[in-house]
C-alpha cells in the first residue's frame, strides 16, 4: 500500500516537475521568437522595455513621467525604447519631420483615451477631420485676431490684480494660483462663449474649479489604463473610484453643454454680436458642416486647455521671478517706465519681460510629456533606425529644453539667455508642441506682468 502511494506522489512530482519545464522551455521560446521578430529590438532602452509598458505607465500616473524619460534619454542617447511598441527621440531633425506641417504622423489613440468619448481639435487622430476643426477655431489665435479680444482680456487682467492685492493686505499672502486660475477661467469663458465664468466676482473654489483642478490626474490614468475604463463602462457596474471618474466625465459634458446653451441665449434673447473664438463653429454648426457633438466637443476641450495652461504658466513666472532678485528687480526697472493706463502696444517695448515669459515657457513648459504621433504608412526612418507603421513616436519638451548645447546650465532660470537666441535654441524650444501655437498666454501675461510691474503685488510675494 504505502509502496504505491510513494509510487503515485513521485509520480505526480514528476508531472509536475515536467508541465513547469514545458511551460519555462514554451515560454523562453516564445519570448526568443518573439524578440527575432521584434523590429524595435535594436533600438536603446531599458531590458524591460521590450516586454512592458507598465513602468513608464507607472511613471505617468506618479506625475514623473517626464523626468523618468529624461533620465533615459540621457543614459541611451536620442532615441530611447520605453514600451514594447513606443520610442522617444530627442533628435531634432527627426523631431521636425514627425511634427512636420504636412501633418504625416497623426496623433495616436492615447489622445483620445485622455477623455474617452469626447474627439476634438485635440484629441482626434483623423488627420482630415483634425484639418477642418482647425481651420474653424485657429484663426482667431493669430495675433491681429486675438487684437479684438484685448478689452475683455485687459479687464479680466485688471480685476485679478485687484484680487490678489485685497487677499494680501487682509492675509498677508495671495494664492496666485487660484487667481490665475480664477481668471483665465473667466477670459476662455468670455473669449469662447461670450460670457465670463465669473469666477473673479465669485472668488469662491466651486465644483468646476475643483474639476479643472482634477482633470491632470484623471487624464493620466484614464490614459494609462484605458481597457480597465472602457471595460467598467460597459459592464455598467458600480466600482468607487470609476465611479468619480465616471460623474467627473459626466460634469465635463455638461459644463460645455451649458455653455453653448449660455451663448445662445445670449444670441437669441440678447443680440449678442460680438465675435469668439468659436464664432466660425457658431456658423459652421449652422450650416452643418460641424455637427452639435463635434461642437459641445470643442467646446470641451476648449474649457479645459485653455485654462490652466495659462494659468500654471502664471503662476510659474511669478514663483520664478520672486524667486530670482536680479531678475526680479531687472524687470521692475523695465516696466515702472511704462505710462499709467498702459495698453497692451506699449508692452512692445517691454523687451525683458517677453524673455521672462519664454524662460517660463522653456523652464516649465506646461505640458512637459512626450506627444505621441503615430508611425505612418511604409514606416520612417528616424535617428538611424527604421519605425515601422503603426508603432509610436513621441517627443517630450522636457528633454528637449534641457538640452545643454542649445541651453548651457539648463536648470538655471535665466530669462536673459533669450537676449540673442541661437539657432539651436529656437529649433528646441517647443512649449506650444509641434506647430501649434497660442498666443493667449502671451497677451494675458504681457498686461499682467506690467501691473504686477507697479510693484505692490510683486512685493507682497518676494
Ligand atoms: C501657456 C499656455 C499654453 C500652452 C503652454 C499650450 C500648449 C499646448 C501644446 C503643447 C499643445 C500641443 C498638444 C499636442 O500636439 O498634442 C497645444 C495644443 C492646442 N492648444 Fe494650447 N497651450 C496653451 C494655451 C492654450 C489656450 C489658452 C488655448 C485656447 C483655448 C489653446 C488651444 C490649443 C489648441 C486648439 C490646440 C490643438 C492644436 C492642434 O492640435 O491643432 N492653448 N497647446
Amino acid at each position: 500500500m504505502n509502496t504505491s502511494m510513494d509510487t503515485t506522489q513521485e509520480l505526480l512530482k514528476f508531472n509536475h516537475l515536467y508541465s513547469w519545464s514545458a511551460f519555462g522551455l514554451v515560454t523562453i521560446l516564445l519570448f526568443f521568437i518573439s524578440s527575432l521578430r521584434d523590429p524595435l529590438s535594436n533600438i536603446p532602452g531599458p531590458w524591460y522595455a521590450r516586454w512592458t509598458g507598465l513602468v513608464a505607465n507607472y511613471h505617468w500616473v506618479s506625475g514623473r513621467k517626464p523626468s523618468y524619460i529624461h533620465e533615459l534619454h540621457q543614459k541611451y542617447g536620442p532615441i530611447v525604447r520605453v514600451s514594447p511598441r513606443e520610442v522617444y527621440i530627442t533628435d531634432l531633425e527627426a523631431v521636425r519631420r514627425v511634427f512636420s506641417i504636412k501633418n504625416e504622423f497623426p496623433k495616436t489613440k492615447w489622445y483620445l483615451d485622455l477623455v474617452p468619448f469626447v474627439e476634438n481639435v485635440f484629441t482626434t487622430p483623423d488627420i482630415v477631420r483634425h484639418r477642418r476643426m482647425r481651420r474653424l477655431i485657429s484663426s482667431p489665435f493669430s495675433e491681429s485676431g486675438l487684437k479684438a479680444f484685448l478689452p475683455q482680456i485687459e479687464q479680466k487682467v485688471d480685476l485679478v490684480i485687484n484680487c490678489m492685492e485685497e487677499e494680501s493686505k487682509t492675509r498677508g499672502v495671495a494664492d496666485i494660483y487660484k487667481w490665475w486660475l480664477f481668471m483665465t477661467t473667466d477670459v476662455i469663458g468670455e473669449l469662447s462663449f461670450g460670457e465670463s465664468f465669473r469666477m473673479l466676482e465669485s472668488r469662491k473654489v466651486n465644483q468646476y474649479i475643483a474639476d479643472l483642478q482634477t482633470n491632470g490626474a484623471m487624464s493620466s490614468y484614464r490614459s494609462a489604463f484605458p481597457f480597465l475604463f472602457q471595460f467598467y463602462v460597459r459592464l455598467g457596474i458600480s466600482l468607487p473610484f470609476f465611479d468619480k471618474a465616471r460623474e467627473f466625465s459626466v460634469r465635463e459634458k455638461n459644463y460645455a453643454t451649458e455653455s453653448l446653451q449660455r451663448h445662445k441665449d445670449l444670441v437669441e434673447k440678447e443680440g449678442l454680436d460680438k465675435p469668439t473664438l468659436f464664432t466660425k463653429a457658431y456658423e459652421a454648426q449652422s450650416n452643418e458642416s460641424l455637427t452639435a457633438d463635434e461642437l459641445r466637443d470643442n467646446a470641451q476641450g476648449f474649457i479645459t486647455a485653455g485654462s490652466d495652461t495659462t494659468s500654471n504658466t502664471l503662476s510659474y513666472l511669478v514663483w520664478s521671478v520672486c524667486r530670482n532678485p536680479e531678475v526680479k528687480s531687472k524687470l521692475l526697472r523695465e516696466l515702472e517706465v511704462l505710462p499709467d493706463g498702459f495698453t497692451y502696444d506699449d508692452l512692445r517695448h517691454a523687451p525683458y519681460l517677453d524673455r521672462v515669459i519664454d524662460e517660463t515657457l522653456r523652464r516649465f513648459p506646461i505640458i512637459p510629456a512626450g506627444l505621441p504621433r503615430e508611425v505612418p504608412k511604409g514606416g520612417a526612418d528616424l535617428c538611424g533606425y527604421h519605425i515601422p507603421a503603426g508603432y509610436t513616436v513621441a517627443v517630450q519638451n522636457y528633454s528637449l529644453h534641457r538640452d545643454p548645447v542649445a541651453f548651457p546650465d539648463p536648470e538655471k532660470f535665466d530669462p536673459s539667455r533669450w537676449e540673442n537666441p541661437t539657432q539651436a535654441m529656437k529649433n528646441a524650444f517647443m512649449p506650444w508642441g509641434g506647430g501649434s501655437r497660442s498666443d493667449l498666454l502671451r497677451t494675458t501675461s504681457r498686461k499682467a506682468g506690467t501691473s504686477i510691474g507697479d510693484g505692490s503685488v510683486l512685493q507682497s510675494f518676494s
